[in-house]
């Protein structure tokens, strides 16, 4: 396919959620929520911690029932170990110490074949060299995951969710430990990518800015509810203030956004790794990629809102 997403908007959409509620325990992540992702769409999937976007991801592969409602990927309903969905999850930092060579990594997802690549089939082994070659991995392959840079790690994590040539791929939180120069050149890699192959995308992150130059839409997640349009329709006072239960500003700068909450920026807490001036070295991997759903990284926020008490503050 070498259409645009714009020229295929008639086309049926590749997400599709009516009606959708999804719960966890006695927790309402979203609340009867309607959307639709059209193809070749590269969505930035934002919203504090604990607002759902893990979640939603997992419901559009079908590991979380929903609660109510309707999600259809390319017009199906949801179905575990969907071919047309690739999936790149959060928790990642197990990798950083394996000696397996970046072409095995890879072919390691390959379906059928987690033995890598000696006992995979003619067409697995074209697949594999497709997706390095996608992604600019053919330097990676014969070298091993752990003298790899978080970045270079990340080109080969994509190339495993382009195999078998997925229409939808969820990223989430691609970015995180990243320095800001690899989180540049990794949006990049995933936007030539995603307009190359005229996929859509949901590429979940905890700051809007290092996407803005990237993304067509915004689903911005809070409170239970998700809005879903352009920047210029999402990121303003009234639709984040509903979705973070406070009072919200919007400034801009030099073509930056910031989403404050009073003096405080509320995107930035939880992954310091853009000040250089904060102790933690992102580089490390340790527990930002799973632990902090608790919101406990937003002390300095936290009379202001409550982003883990999700799904019932939506009365502002
Ligand atoms: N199995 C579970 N049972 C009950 N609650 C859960 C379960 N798994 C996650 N949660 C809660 O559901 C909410 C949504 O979690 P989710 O991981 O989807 O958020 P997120 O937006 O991805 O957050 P983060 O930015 O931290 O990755 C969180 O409050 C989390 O604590
Ligand atoms: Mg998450």
């Amino acid at each position: 396919m070498n259409v645009t997403g714009r020229a295929m908007s008639g086309a049926a959409p590749v997400l599709e959620l009516e009606n959708v509620s999804l719960e966890l325990g006695e927790r309402t992540i979203l609340r009867d929520t309607s959307l639709r992702v059209n193809q070749g769409e590269f969505i930035g999937v934002l919203g504090p911690n604990g607002a759902g976007k893990t979640t939603l991801m997992r419901a559009v592969l079908g590991l979380v029932p929903a609660a109510g409602g309707t999600i259809r990927v390319l017009g199906e309903p949801v179905m575990r170990g969907n071919p047309s969905i690739g999936y790149m999850p959060q928790t990642r930092s197990a990798l950083a110490g394996r000696r397996v060579r970046g072409r095995d990594f890879v072919a390691m997802a390959a379906d059928g074949h987690r033995w890598g690549l000696p006992h995979a089939d003619a067409k697995t082994r074209a697949d594999v060299e497709r997706v390095l070659e996608l992604v600019g991995g053919r330097a990676l392959a014969a070298r091993p995951l752990s003298e790899l840079s978080g970045g270079e790690r990340q080109r080969l994590l994509l190339a495993q969710c382009l195999l078998g040539n997925p229409k939808l791929l969820l990223l989430d939180e691609p970015l995180i430990s990243l320095d800001p120069h690899h989180q540049k050149s990794v949006v990049e890699l995933v936007r030539n990518v995603q307009q190359e192959l005229g996929i859509a995308v949901l590429f979940s992150a905890h700051e809007l800015n290092p996407l803005l130059h990237a993304l067509d839409r915004v689903l911005y997640l809070g409170s239970g509810v998700a809005a879903l349009g352009t920047v210029d329709e999402v990121i303003t006072r009234p639709v984040l203030s509903r979705l973070y239960g406070s009072p919200i500003d919007v400034m801009r700068v030099n073509g930056r956004i910031f989403v404050m909450s009073g003096d405080v920026e509320v995107e930035k807490h939880d992954h310091e790794h853009e000040d250089d001036h904060h102790h933690h070295g992102g580089e490390s991997g340790h527990a930002h990629s799973h632990g902090h759903a608790h919101g406990h990284a937003k002390g300095h926020a936290k009379t202001h809102h409550h982003p883990s008490h999700d799904g019932h503050t939506n009365d502002v």
